[in-house]
């Protein structure tokens, strides 16, 4: 009896995991296992025997149960160890870099001006790039044979030869947006829109996409003079210094009287400095809306007046943030853009608010 105890107690001990133990189990206390058999052969023996053989066969049986429970207690306890020690996890580790992305310098200025003309009480619209040729060129007084439809080197959207409809055009500028917003909201009204305009065009100074703002202001009074002001505190909070302007009659089919406005800027070792010197750079074509335009809007000219404007948004970055070509800004270098790109954490402020 002896002998079986001490070789399930050391094959217990050496168990290394809860198959192995559990194959012991069986052998050695399970229903067909040895000490059942030897509980079998009690019958056989006398009286006497048997009243020394059942307590000790019990006992026996009660000791390899115990040394199981304890060793299943054990493995169980070391398997937890090693899952901990596996899966140990230091917080205190310094993150892993992930590549940021940057927010493109146009992306940035759009966002700057629209906070500003926010400011200014102007509201955000928008409108399709896809337009159709009545808002882009109809609606804003430019006839079928006008030849500024000439001058805007039109993207057309191809159609079918048989097809009589006129046809749908990649926008040329954002003024379409103008008309878009007076049927929508009617007067007053005071409104930007921000977006991507196209033309027929490619050179150092020119890509068939880029990006203009449109403004329209409307109302009983709106004058010459509150375009005039409204630019330049424009100007000055984009700029962050005063920034004088300069007004030059022009032309639009759209604008009556017209004007082009100049910044002051000075030229210096090939670069351009807005706000200082007595040179002069166009950045925008402006005027008071035509009353045929109102009257495309449904707007009765006898009773709305207003100013609108149109700039291109592209050489305002590059003015602002001395960014050299502007064919760069389409390429999608990922080195271009990480270099003159900006922290996406970071949405653009009024230093100093408009009247500062
Ligand atoms: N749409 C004109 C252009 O693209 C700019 C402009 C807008 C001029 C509004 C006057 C008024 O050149």
């Amino acid at each position: 009896m002896d002998d079986l105890k001490n070789k399930y107690l050391s094959e217990i001990l050496s168990a290394q995991d809860e198959t192995t133990l559990e194959a012991i189990r069986l052998q050695a206390v399970g229903k067909k296992g040895e000490v059942a058999l030897k509980m079998r052969e009690l019958g056989k023996m006398s009286p006497e025997e048997r009243k020394v053989a059942g307590p000790a066969l019990n006992a026996l049986k009660d000791e390899i149960n115990s040394a199981l429970s304890a060793k299943k207690v054990a493995l169980e306890d070391a398997a937890l160890e090693a899952r901990l020690a596996d899966e140990w996890l230091d917080v205190t580790l310094p993150s892993r870099e992930r590549p940021q992305g940057s927010i493109h310098p146009v992306s940035r200025v759009m966002e700057e001006i629209s906070t500003i003309f926010a400011d200014l009480g102007f509201a955000v619209a928008e409108g399709p790039q896809v337009e159709d040729d009545w808002h882009n060129f109809d609606a804003l007084n430019i006839p079928p044979h006008h030849p500024a439809r000439q001058e805007h080197d039109t993207f057309y959207m191809h159609r079918d030869a048989s097809d009589e409809r006129p046809p749908h055009v990649l926008r040329t500028h954002t003024s379409p947006v103008q008309i878009r917003s007076m049927l929508k909201q009617g007067a007053p009204l005071r409104v930007i829109a921000p977006g991507r305009v196209y033309r027929c065009d490619y050179d150092q100074t020119h890509t068939p996409m880029f990006h203009q703002i449109e403004g329209l202001a409307l109302g009983k009074d709106i004058s010459m003079a509150n375009l005039k002001w409204v630019l330049e505190e424009f100007y000055t909070a984009f700029f962050g210094r005063p920034v004088k302007t300069r007004f030059r009659a022009s032309h639009f089919p759209f604008t009556e009287p017209s004007a082009e406005v100049d910044v002051q800027c000075k030229w210096e070792n090939g670069t351009v400095t807005v706000g200082e010197g007595d040179d002069w750079l166009e950045v925008l074509g402006s005027g008071m809306v035509h009353p045929n335009v109102l009257r495309s809007g449904g707007i009765d000219p006898n009773e709305y007046q207003g100013f609108a404007f149109g700039m291109g948004i592209d050489r305002l970055a590059m003015l602002k943030y001395g960014i050299p070509d502007l064919r760069a800004f389409f390429d999608s270098d990922l080195r271009w853009l990480k270099h003159y790109g900006f922290n996406p954490l970071v949405t653009p402020t009024l230093a100093g608010g408009i009247h500062g």
